[in-house]
């Protein structure tokens, strides 16, 4: 619900658990009030108290009124130049080579339904609210459009921003952050996703120490460094309580996500484009929007808060048609045969695949152009006819044959020099002038800032995807971006070319979607390289990371689940020893690792022994028979991911049906006996359980699940429960 005080300048954003606050101030300035666990509609600017601060200037409309700062208030959007000295959001380079802006409130409308934003990912809901406050720098000519967006029942508020030139010379914009976030307090937490390719998104938490921390990319994509979602909370804030904020950019490319503690025991979170290479040149009457950045507070810990996330992508940022339909068992041949393998070869994995329950065929890379290893071929999207004769027009029928239907993997953004295509057009990489490009995998990327690179790709895409029936399309980007500079483009606006090749990867998604709505997308980046709401809003799935062992994933997948739901994490069980590390597990604890994640199998099943192959077909079945739970139901994590083992469960919105699933890590000499506690049933309910007990609702949540001892490496236990009626 949105409260729209104009005449008071207060501005109330309520959703069910919460409440968020602005307040136009005596001088216009807008001020943040509040944002927190819900309470009824009252002015809350009286929480912000102020003082003459030595070292802290006052606006000029202050007269001889010292106590009022920008450097000490909450400000609802953060501006530079003219007394705020912490993070800014937003800075331009203005004609007289100023960089000081100082924007007031100027207005506000309200719309109904939630606003979208031409080209760039965003949250959607015609249930939810719209609120536009506007501000105005007129020294400076320009105007700012806050965009707030409320969708109530998941206690999320989503954030754009959208700046105009209202004069008549080129405004240079320097920064333009998503989101400014102000706290009247600093004793909190700070929490980072952050890792590398094959180890993404564990979790980093420290206490917010005095001046700025980060986290970011500039390698072009968001990166498997650090995640674009990260959490402020209490001190003591763990899964099922204290206040924990959640913020999400939904953006893939360059990103900031800063968190300052100032003099005052105050904090600050400003998230959006990285500013580092940006700068964006606006003409008379031009506007730029900034991505999306959504926000989710729990007042009851970590938990909530990712379910709230969780229930709000599924439903409300994956615009997938089929997302509320069972997603296909795949098979995935890349770890199988990597660049080797003809017809046969994929046919005989396949005919093997079918024969357990697999539906979809995933051709993973190596099938185009003269692509006989990772050096060569990328750019030219025709069949590979000696590895495959008669093309997918030959290959598909077959597979349909057998009851699969087929997906192909793609990696449009990128090309080798020893391609067709590079030959022909040398000069749509991007690259600087005069300086030979870095090469990442030994390949380059596209210029894809540029209209006519896009469509060719595009055009090339359409021909293979029309030469046969595909149902599936992997998106994978194999290197981080270098030497990022257009030829398309004049001196003054190369900082654009980064967001551009965003909006680009982001206009050719889009294309993909419209002309082929039943395709599912699957994103990937070398695996986890571009886990992000914004590739999210265009692949429902994305391929949660490289390392398929399944103890290193219960890590990757444990860290992934703070923001992201489990039907978005491709999960594949594969061969051992693991191709990434070599770890051997049992195939019990490969099946429930990936079976909470879009499941697949990433291996050669022909290899499997009889024994294993019985086990692989109940996997398959139990994984058919309760996808609506697994991806789903409410998601608890029961343990941390690095303790003697990792369990979770998964439970239904009724609270009629609840998963659990552990795995433990090394084995252990006279272990001790342990309960496990469930969470999220009916307390009042009794649960019959897979292993043949019933058991309380509250028994189970109170006193817990008495695990049995496990002996061995990597042990596991998938329990199912269902109310008795
Ligand atoms: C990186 C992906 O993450 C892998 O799954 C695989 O598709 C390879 N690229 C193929 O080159």
């Amino acid at each position: 619900m949105i409260v729209c005080k104009e005449q008071s300048g207060i501005f109330t954003l309520h959703t069910r658990r919460t409440t968020y606050q602005m307040k136009v101030n005596r001088y216009g300035v807008l001020l943040h009030t509040y944002y927190g666990p819900r309470v009824r509609d009252c002015d809350l600017s009286g929480l912000i108290r102020q003082a003459d601060r030595s070292f802290s200037p006052n606006p000029d409309e202050a007269g001889s009124d010292r106590s009022f700062s920008l450097d000490t208030a909450p400000q609802e959007y953060s501006t530079c130049g003219v007394g705020d000295f912490r993070l800014s959001s937003v800075e331009f380079e203005l004609p007289n080579g100023s960089h000081a802006t100082d924007f007031r409130y100027a207005g506000c409308r309200t719309e109904r339904g939630k606003y979208a934003l031409e080209g760039l990912p965003a949250f959607y809901g015609e249930d939810g609210e719209t609120l536009v406050i506007i501000l105005e720098d007129a020294a400076a000519h320009a105007a700012i459009e806050l965009y707030y967006g409320v969708l109530e029942e998941f206690d999320l508020i989503t954030r754009a921003v959208r700046v105009v030139n209202r004069g008549s010379e080129t405004l240079r914009l320097c920064r333009c952050a998503s989101l400014c976030l102000d706290f009247l307090r600093a004793d909190m937490d700070f929490i980072t996703f952050d890792g590398r390719h094959a180890a993404e998104r564990c979790l980093n938490r420290a206490p917010l120490r005095p001046g700025v921390q980060s986290a970011d990319s500039v390698r072009g994509a968001s990166s498997h460094q650090h995640n674009p979602f990260v959490i402020l909370c209490d001190g003591d804030a763990g899964e099922d309580h204290g206040l924990c904020y959640g913020v999400m950019l939904l953006y893939s490319g360059n990103f900031l996500a800063a968190a300052e503690r100032d003099q005052f025991e105050n904090s600050r979170l400003v998230m959006g484009i990285h500013p580092r290479h940006f700068c964006w040149s606006l003409a008379p009457g031009e506007s730029f929007t900034a991505p999306e950045a959504a926000m989710v507070c729990s007042p009851d810990g970590f938990g909530e808060m990712s379910r709230q996330f969780h229930r709000a992508i599924r439903t409300s940022l994956i615009r997938d048609g089929r997302s509320r339909q069972r997603k296909p068992v795949l098979v995935n041949n890349w770890e199988a045969t990597y660049f080797d393998f003809d017809t046969e070869k994929l046919l005989s994995i396949a005919r093997e695949a079918a024969a357990l329950g697999v539906e979809l065929f995933v051709l993973d890379d190596g099938w185009f152009g003269a692509r006989s290893d990772d050096s060569r071929g990328l750019g030219d999207w025709q069949v590979n006819t000696d590895k495959l004769p008669g093309g997918l027009e030959s290959l598909v029928p077959r597979l349909h044959a057998l009851g699969m239907s087929f997906g192909i993997w793609v990696e449009p953004e990128m090309v080798n020099e020893d391609s067709e295509l590079y030959r022909a057009h040398p000069d749509w990489v991007l690259q600087t002038p005069g300086r030979a490009p870095a090469r990442g995998r030994g390949q380059l990327a596209l210029d894809f800032s540029r209209r006519e690179v896009r469509d060719h790709v595009y055009g090339q895409l359409r021909q293979v995807l029309s030469s046969a029936p595909v149902s599936y399309v992997k998106w994978d980007m194999n290197r981080s971006l270098t030497d990022v500079w257009s030829a398309a483009l004049p001196p003054a606006r190369q900082g654009e070319v980064y967001h551009r090749y965003v909006l680009g990867v982001y206009d050719i998604l889009e294309r993909l979607r419209r002309d082929y709505p039943d395709i599912l997308l699957e994103g990937c980046c070398g695996g986890g390289g571009r886990f992000d709401g914004g590739m999210l809003y265009y692949t429902p799935q994305i391929w949660c990371s490289d390392n398929t062992d399944a103890i290193d994933r219960l890590r990757i997948q444990y860290g992934t689940s703070f923001c992201y739901p489990v039907c978005a994490m491709g999960a594949h069980v594969s061969a051992v020893p693991n191709e990434q590390n070599g770890r051997i597990t049992p195939l019990a604890a490969r099946g429930i690792a990936a079976m909470s994640g879009a499941f697949g199998y990433e291996m050669d099943l022909g290899r499997c022994t009889a024994e294993e192959k019985e086990e692989i077909r109940r996997q398959i079945a139990t994984c058919k028979a309760h996808w609506e739970l697994f991806h789903w139901g409410d998601y608890y994590r029961l343990t941390g991911s690095s303790g003697p083992f990792t369990a979770w469960e998964q439970v239904s919105p009724d609270r009629r049906q609840a998963v659990v699933s552990l795995v433990s890590g090394g084995a252990q000499a006279a272990p001790p006996f342990l309960n496990l506690k469930l969470k999220g049933l009916d307390p009042a309910r009794e649960y019959r359980m897979s292993d043949g007990g019933v058991m309380g609702g509250d028994v189970l949540m109170s006193a817990g699940y008495p695990l049995p001892p496990f002996r061995g490496d990597y042990q596991s236990m998938q329990l199912f429960l269902e109310a008795v009626e």
